[in-house]
């Protein structure tokens, strides 16, 4: 009997609905008390002073590449592995994504690797690169020691993006609070959901400042309506969306308890599965929040079979990711091609993103196991 397993699935709970209906039955479904109170908390859980909501991860990455002033010509260096929207962020601005290839264990930007692409640049090359954008992939913290180390010596701004790593810590600092800004993402797929949204974290006085502003038409400080002082856009996170969040945020903890369990499942069960290489956890992550269940086949086993298999048999599951080098409009407006990031491309076709999310039962998960080694078994034999 085929059973069907989403690739993920949102828990929303009777709290959860009361409170958005709560807003509903309120005057404010935008601009009220709930961003303010969802802006607190999220402050408050990363660790930092400040936190702006916006109506999507997409949207605080780009408020912060332009507050904090990067533009046409700069150049800013990033990891071809992971959601496009890390790197569409720079394109945004008219600026370049350097990009660097990753590290096979971790999935993360590899410092050493960004640290002799600096070192071989000439001084004028060099001059143009301004930030780093470091990712923390799939949830696990990157190596924000070394990150922090190289920012240093080149003087470079240090971007989070925690969009997929609500919760984990590095050496026990909060994801989020780990660069100079963070960013945390709330489609239905991420730990917590708004069903879209996201928000920036940072220390940062005038950088929250002028991404208030800019989410909100360039509004000024007066808050008046039509004052506008900058260019601006409307990234504005409504009210029912942040009454949403707040009410997820208030099972954080059990969410994450869930998820680790649900890894940990996965985690013994494809233990005994030969051919299949489970994620791999750096010691200097103290905490992991788990985003996706991502797995590895080993080289040689044709993954796209293993993945038709697997749907056809009822389990969702996906490549994740497709390098952002070798998307269509990056190789058009920049000319990569294949080989340029031999690590991000040799896992990126290994990879499987197995059904994950919080309430997935052990005999789910025995099913998903159990038809992947029919899949891997069926390849092999081909
Ligand atoms: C690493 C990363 N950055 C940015 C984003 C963009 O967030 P959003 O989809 O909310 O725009 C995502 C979304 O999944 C992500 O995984």
């Amino acid at each position: 009997m085929i059973m069907k397993v989403p690739l993920s699935s949102p828990d929303i709970v009777e709290k959860d609905i009361e409170a958005v209906v709560g807003v509903m039955k309120t005057r404010f479904l935008s601009i009220g008390p709930k961003v303010v109170g969802f802006e607190k908390r999220m402050g408050s859980y990363a660790g930092t002073k400040y936190a702006v909501a916006v109506n999507s991860g997409t949207s605080a990455l780009h408020l912060i590449i332009r507050g904090i002033g990067i533009g046409e010509g700069d150049v800013v260096i990033v990891t071809p592995f992971s959601h496009i929207a890390s790197s569409n962020c720079i394109l945004f601005e008219r600026a370049r994504p350097l990009f660097v290839d990753i590290e096979e264990e971790t999935l993360n930007l590899d410092a050493d690797t960004v640290e002799e692409k600096l070192e071989s640049m000439s001084g004028k090359e060099l001059a143009r690169v301004k930030a780093l954008l470091v990712v923390d992939a799939f949830g696990q913290p990157a190596d924000w020691d070394r990150f922090k180390e190289v920012g240093k010596k080149y003087n470079l701004k240090l971007i989070e993006d925690s969009a997929e790593a609500l919760g984990s810590e590095y050496k026990r600092k909060r994801a989020g609070s780990l660069g100079e800004v963070g960013v945390f993402a709330f489609y239905p797929n991420k730990q917590i959901s708004t069903g879209e949204g996201g928000v920036l974290v940072t220390d940062n006085e005038e950088l929250a400042r002028l991404a208030r502003s800019m989410r909100n038409q360039g509004s000024g400080e007066s808050g008046e309506w039509l004052d506008h002082e900058r260019l601006g856009y409307n990234y504005r996170m409504d009210e029912l969306s942040a009454a949403l969040g707040c009410s997820q945020m208030e099972r954080i903890e059990e969410i994450l308890e869930k998820r680790a369990k649900v890894a940990g499942m996965y985690g013994e069960k494809l233990a005994e599965v030969e051919e299949v290489q489970v994620p791999f956890i750096a010691p200097y992550v103290s905490k992991m929040s788990w985003f996706v269940y991502v797995i590895r086949m080993d080289r040689g086993i044709n993954r796209n079979k293993v993945i038709k298999y697997l749907n056809e048999e009822g389990v969702q599951c996906k490549p994740y990711f497709t390098p952002i080098h070798l998307q269509p409009f990056y190789r058009k407006m920049f000319g990569y091609k294949e080989g340029d990031f031999p690590v991000t491309e040799d896992v990126a076709g290994r990879t499987i993103a197995l059904p994950f999310f919080n309430n997935l039962k052990e005999e789910q998960i025995d099913y998903v196991v159990e038809k992947l080694k029919e899949g891997i078994k069926l390849v092999v034999s081909e």
